[in-house]
């Protein structure tokens, strides 16, 4: 029952979080302003909020899953989804730095809006991030199955 719950929760967790990075990409444009900011800066706290959850129920799933912790630990497929899960996580850092320092612009000037070469900067990171994040469910479904064992 435990790893029904938890494997439940990982899914809802990923979908949660994939929305919210779909989001960011939707709301990171050039012009955006101290309302779209607040909404940015929400939905920012929001996705490092869910990829905390979803390492913690990950990990539970390790440790307290059906199959048991060395099913995963001594398979590379594991770690590859585990660096990849990493590198999303590194390349969050410089978006999440931009958008504090708008919001903290915009804070004091009530006209700021965001500079066309900052908002594609932030782009091609989100960008980034959607491309590696698409390779953690092709090594979750292969390690499901043992490949890499
Ligand atoms: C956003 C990041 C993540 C995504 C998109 C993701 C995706 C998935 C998917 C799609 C499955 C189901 C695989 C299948 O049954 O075919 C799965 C299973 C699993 N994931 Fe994740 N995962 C993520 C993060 C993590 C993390 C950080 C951990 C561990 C620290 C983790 C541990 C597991 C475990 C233990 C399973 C169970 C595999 C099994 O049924 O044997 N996941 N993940």
């Amino acid at each position: 029952m435990l790893d029904l719950i938890l494997a439940i929760l990982h899914h809802l967790l990923i979908f949660a979080l994939v929305g919210l990075l779909a989001a960011e990409l939707a709301l990171v444009r050039p012009g955006v302003g101290s309302n779209g900011l607040k909404v940015l800066g929400g939905l920012d706290a929001g996705y490092g909020a869910v990829a905390t959850l979803i390492l913690a129920v990950g990990f539970a799933r390790v440790f307290l899953g059906a199959k048991g912790s060395t099913f995963y630990l001594s398979n590379p497929v594991f770690w590859a989804k585990i660096a990849a899960f990493a590198v999303v996580g590194l390349l969050s850092i410089m978006p999440t730095i931009a958008i504090l320092k708008w919001r903290g612009r915009a804070k004091v000037d009530a006209g700021y809006v965001v500079p066309q070469a900052e908002a594609a900067g932030v782009r091609r990171a989100l960008w980034a991030e959607v491309a590696v994040f698409a390779l953690i469910p092709v090594f979750a479904a292969a390690m499901a199955r043992g490949y890499g064992l």
